[in-house]
This record gives structure tokens, sequence and C-alpha cells, in this order.
């Protein structure tokens, strides 16, 4: 699966089977990371500059620097390219890991800072988007939300209860029953042709989630950022994930209850051609 891939480590590729960290490492040690999972359409990285300010923005709220953002978009662009011959020239999912580098063993708990970050590109094929999705609510809620940490137990154990369920996705809840975010990706619901999405206090700050606000804007079609009870999305007439890898994708039942009619609805199809369209726009240089 990953033959003839190459992976960035520290400053250069290597074939992925002899890429290595250290036994060391804090992300290994204490999940003192941060990661991104980036989208390369052909070549060509979206939304790259979003992908690694938030990167930087999570690892400063972790104490450590992750490094200049130039010397970071090089490391994603130089392994999008380098792979793309072995992965059929294909869009491809990239993965950026910045660690808080090597600790000192010696030193007491927490370690001494220092050293630089450690820093790891890896890309592999895009496995195809399903059609639609569906989601269980399940009550948990990641440690600091608005950080993409290498730590992500409690999004792999959502998703894992969702999977035991039979559904796709887990939709992460607050002890008052709010709907927060996806494990890995952001939610809106559609009701009366308005589109709703949870404020950013207590989730991602998706990159996805972004784009289709300026989508909806470009589009005509109201938003509303504001708290969603978990009844509310059961009555909502559409519901739609958000992604970097799967884009939007229709949300059609969420607890064993369908959503709306139970299929894909025609605001979520409008803004999935919308989003073709940015995506489009910015593969031809028109904004990034
Ligand atoms: C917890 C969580 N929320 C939301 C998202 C969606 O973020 P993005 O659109 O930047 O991929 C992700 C992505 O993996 C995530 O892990």
């Amino acid at each position: 699966m990953s033959r003839g891939l190459l992976a960035w480590v520290d400053g250069r590729l290597v074939p992925v089977e002899q890429a290595s960290v250290s036994v060391y490492d804090r992300g290994f040690r204490s999940g003192e990371g941060v990661f991104e999972t980036l989208r390369a359409y052909g070549e060509h990285v979206f939304r790259l500059g979003a992908h690694l300010d938030r990167a930087r923005a999570g690892a400063t709220e972790l104490g450590f620097e992750a490094g200049q953002a130039d010397q970071l978009a090089t490391a994603v662009q130089a392994t999008a390219s380098a792979n793309l011959a072995a992965l059929g020239g294909a869009d491809s999912a990239l993965r950026l890991t910045v660690s808080a580098g090597t600790i000192d063993p010696h030193s007491p708990f927490p370690g001494t800072p220092g050293g630089p970050p450690t820093v790891v590109v890896t890309s592999h094929a895009l496995r195809p988007t399903p059609p639609s999705a569906t989601a269980v609510t399940v009550p948990l809620a990641r440690e600091l939300p608005h950080v993409k940490a290498v730590s992500y137990l409690v999004a792999v154990t959502a998703r894992r209860r969702a999977r035991e369920q039979g559904a796709d996705e887990a939709l992460l809840t607050g002890a008052d029953g709010r709907i927060l975010e996806g494990a890995s990706s952001n939610v809106f619901l559609v009701r009366d042709g308005s589109l709703i999405t949870p404020p950013l206090t207590g989730v991602l700050a998706g990159v996805t989630r972004s784009v289709v606000v300026t989508v909806a804007g470009r589009l005509g079609i109201p938003l509303a950022q504001r708290d969603v009870a978990a009844a509310e999305l059961l009555g909502a007439d559409e519901a739609l994930l958000t992604a970097t890898t799967r884009e939007i994708v229709p949300l059609v039942a969420v607890d064993g209850r369908p959503i709306g009619a139970g299929v894909p609805g025609a605001v979520t199809r409008r803004l999935q051609a919308g989003y073709r369209d940015e995506v489009a726009r910015e593969l031809m240089g028109r904004s990034r």
C-alpha cells in the first residue's frame, strides 16, 4: 500500500519504510504535538496556509513553536509532489505531524522544553467519499477543542463507538446535550432554507467549515453560528458534515432516525457544487 511512497522527516524525504522518529519524541511519549490532514487536488494542496496557521497556533497553545510557515509549507508541498507519480497523479490525503521534539528523559515531569520540533509529512491515496453518512451522538468532548492534537483519544474512542453501532461518524456532545462536532468533522444543519452550525467555542475551527461559510455567503444562503441541541438536529430538514478529505457529506440519519427525508437535500447539493467551484477557483490561482 505504501510501496514507493516517501515521507518527509526533519528536512528530508526518505522511503516510508525507513522513516523513523526518536523514542524520546514528546509526541509519542505524551501526545505533545499537532497534526493536519490536508487534501491535494493533483499536486495542489488546498488551503495550505489555513492548515499551517491552525497547526502553528495549536503548537503555541501546547507550549512549543511548530516552526516557520514557509518551512512547513515546503515540507508539505515537497511530499505531495514527490508522491504524485506513486499515487497515479490522483488526489491525495497528506498528514503533517509536528511534535514538540525530543525530551531529556532525565528532566523532571513535565520535561524540559528545548530542541527543534519533529516534523513529519506522509501522503496516501484518498479513499472514495461515500455519497452520504450516518451518525450517532456520543457524550464526549475533546480536550483543548481548538487544537488538532496528536493526542486524539476522544475522537478515536467516539468514532469506534459509532462504528460499533453501525454508523459512520460520531457526533460529540457536551454535558448539556449540545452538539459540538463530529469525531473528525464539523456539522451543519439546514432549517427552513437556512444553515446553522455550532459556534467555534468548543469545536475545531475546521478549514472546510470556513470554506462552507464562504460558499453559503456566495450562494446567498443565510447562516447562523449558534448552539444546536441534539433534538434540533433530529428535527432538521437536512444536515451535513464537513472535513478536508471528504469535503461536504450529506448526513442522512442520526441515532437511527432519518434527518428530513433521509436522503441528501437540495441545500446540501447546492453547497457541494459551490464547494467544487471554490476548489476550482483556488486551482486557477484566483484565491488562496
Ligand atoms: C475534531 C475535528 N473537527 C473538525 C474537523 C474538520 O476539520 P477540517 O475541515 O479542517 O478538516 C476535523 C478534521 O479532522 C476534526 O478532527
